[in-house]
């Protein structure tokens, strides 16, 4: 009967000190979610890991879905992601284009009455789009290169290397991405046309489609930008995110075909982690005409872009572990010049309703196009920045969208503003959906409703419709 009681007791106890743990542990999730992340504890990712490389995959796959599903349920609060083309307009390979606005409004609001707020106000009741808001890499704590499911299958199948990672997938749908593989044009040869041949281009075939057609300098300038070198999540040690030991990633896994393939990661340049910036991979077209690169740190040449990204942005700006995980560094001279000189040659794709200067030809477009470059110029204040005929005023600005909202946890990053960024150009801008530096609006409409609210532009829907008509002719 004692025995019987003090069992009772015990097991009374414990069920109390769980209780009390679960409450606890619970405020110590909560309370962080509303707090800023602290100053991290260090600048350095670990060197020499200690758990055994099959007991993290075990703990990583097993948490995958977990992680996939509340990132979904982040996209799916944001927007509307059903698949909804836009009859008759193309990508320049014919991939239909997605059309609508896709960020969804905050309930018991219209777009117009947010135009109508001052910023002032939505923040202070919280009627920010969420869409509008920095997007989270699908696990930001963790981070790292992620690639769609198409360029893994098709890259795999030429070459055999895999970029499946065993504790991630790419999460936005295939049908918001640009087209696979995309259009090569070369500003050497016009008169070619697409030079990928509707290929992929790969180490496989690079040789076979381009000798003849470059100089022998470019030839090894493409080889090099098609060759895998050991990244962060892929190389040949334990610390890596490939089921087996990695040659690692080349240039063109990302920026496919001097395209992009929309393939993801985080910006190297930033700690603590929850305030590194997600990054869309930019399309290399049209680099020739460009002063600055990468959306935040503006390296002045594309030599110094190769460089770095390989040296530093593969090992997340991190220079001791890009030792651990065998770092190639590119020999100035010989490689990185010979890498910037093709990537120098990757033209815009054609606009044929263009002239020489840039703007509309009166003959090829429609009424609609007429009016939204006249609006781009003027009332839309776009042209500002976007000035023709490349779209871009080569300049970083900063856009103070944290005007907008209060600072606050998106999955695991902390949105604070997102400072000066690079204005990308739009020549070619329906080709390379996801929009934004991180990716964040996902269709033409998206981004004419951000600049209305950010811009202060008060459009009518006339207006907006007539301003997507002229982008999707850039
Ligand atoms: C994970 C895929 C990925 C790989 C692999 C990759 N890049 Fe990038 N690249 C990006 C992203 C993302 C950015 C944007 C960086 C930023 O905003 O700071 C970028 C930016 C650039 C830019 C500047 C473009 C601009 O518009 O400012 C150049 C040039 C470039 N990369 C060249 C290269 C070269 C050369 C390699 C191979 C050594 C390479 N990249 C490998 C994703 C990738
Ligand atoms: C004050 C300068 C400024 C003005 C004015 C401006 N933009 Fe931009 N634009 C930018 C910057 C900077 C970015 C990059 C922002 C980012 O990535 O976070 C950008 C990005 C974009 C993008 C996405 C580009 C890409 O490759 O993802 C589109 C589309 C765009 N702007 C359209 C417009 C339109 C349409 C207008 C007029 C209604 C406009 N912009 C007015 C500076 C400006």
């Amino acid at each position: 009967m004692r025995r019987t009681l003090r069992k009772c007791r015990w097991v009374l106890g414990t069920l109390i000190v769980a209780g009390v743990g679960v409450w606890f542990s619970g405020l110590l999730e909560a309370e962080p979610r509303k707090a800023p992340p602290p100053r991290a504890r260090t600048s350095y990712a670990p060197v020499a890991v200690t758990e055994r490389f099959e007991s993290l995959v075990a703990r990583m796959s097993a948490a995958k879905p977990r992680v996939m599903r509340s990132h979904l349920e982040l996209l799916q609060e944001r927007y509307d992601l059903s698949n909804r083309p836009v009859p008759g307009v193309t990508m320049t390979r014919g991939k239909p284009i997605q059309g609508g606005v896709r960020v969804k409004l905050p309930p018991g609001v219209t777009w117009d009455d947010l135009a109508r707020m001052r910023p002032e106000e939505i923040r202070r009741r919280g009627l920010w789009p969420k869409g509008f808001l920095p997007l989270p890499h699908p696990n930001h704590a963790e981070g790292g290169m992620l690639f769609p499911k198409h360029h893994i299958d098709e890259l795999k199948r030429q070459t055999g290397r895999d970029l499946t990672r065993f504790d991630l997938d790419f999460d936005l749908p295939e049908h918001f991405l640009p087209e696979f593989p995309p259009p090569m044009f070369l500003t050497t040869r016009p008169d070619l046309g697409d030079v990928s041949q509707g290929k992929l281009v790969t180490l496989a075939n690079y040789y076979e489609l381009f000798s003849g057609i470059l100089n022998p300098k470019q030839l090894e300038g493409l080889r090099l930008l098609v060759t895998p070198f050991p990244q962060q999540q892929f190389n040949a040690t334990e610390d890596r995110r490939s089921l087996l030991p990695h040659r690692g990633v080349a240039c063109f896994d990302c920026h496919v075909n001097g395209h992009t393939n929309a393939a993801t990661h985080l910006v190297g340049d930033i700690r603590p982690q929850a305030y590194r910036h997600r990054i869309d991979t930019p399309s290399l077209r049209g680099v020739n005409i460009q002063r600055l690169f990468g959306s935040q740190r503006a390296l002045k040449s594309v030599e110094d872009f190769t460089e770095f990204e390989q040296r530093a942005a593969y090992f997340d700006g991190d220079p001791i572990i890009a030792t651990k995980k065998g770092v190639n560094v590119l020999e100035r001279g010989s490689q990185v010049h010979f890498m910037a000189e093709f990537q120098a040659l990757l033209d815009f794709p054609p606009a044929p309703k263009l002239r020489w200067d840039g703007k509309l030809d009166p003959e090829k477009a429609t009424p609609a196009e007429l009016r939204g470059q006249e609006l781009f110029f003027g009332k839309a204040k776009c042209g500002i920045c976007h000035p023709a005929p490349y779209y871009t005023d080569n300049l970083m600005h900063n856009l103070k969208t944290e005007r907008f909202y209060e600072p606050q946890w998106v999955g695991g990053r902390w949105a604070a503003g997102d400072g000066p960024i690079k204005t990308f150009t739009l020549r070619g801008i329906k080709d390379s959906p996801p929009y934004l530096h991180d990716g964040r609006l996902l269709t033409l409409e998206d981004t004419v409703e951000f600049f209305n609210l950010v811009l202060g532009l008060k459009l009518t829907a006339q207006e907006k419709a007539d301003l997507v008509a002229f982008l999707r002719c850039l």
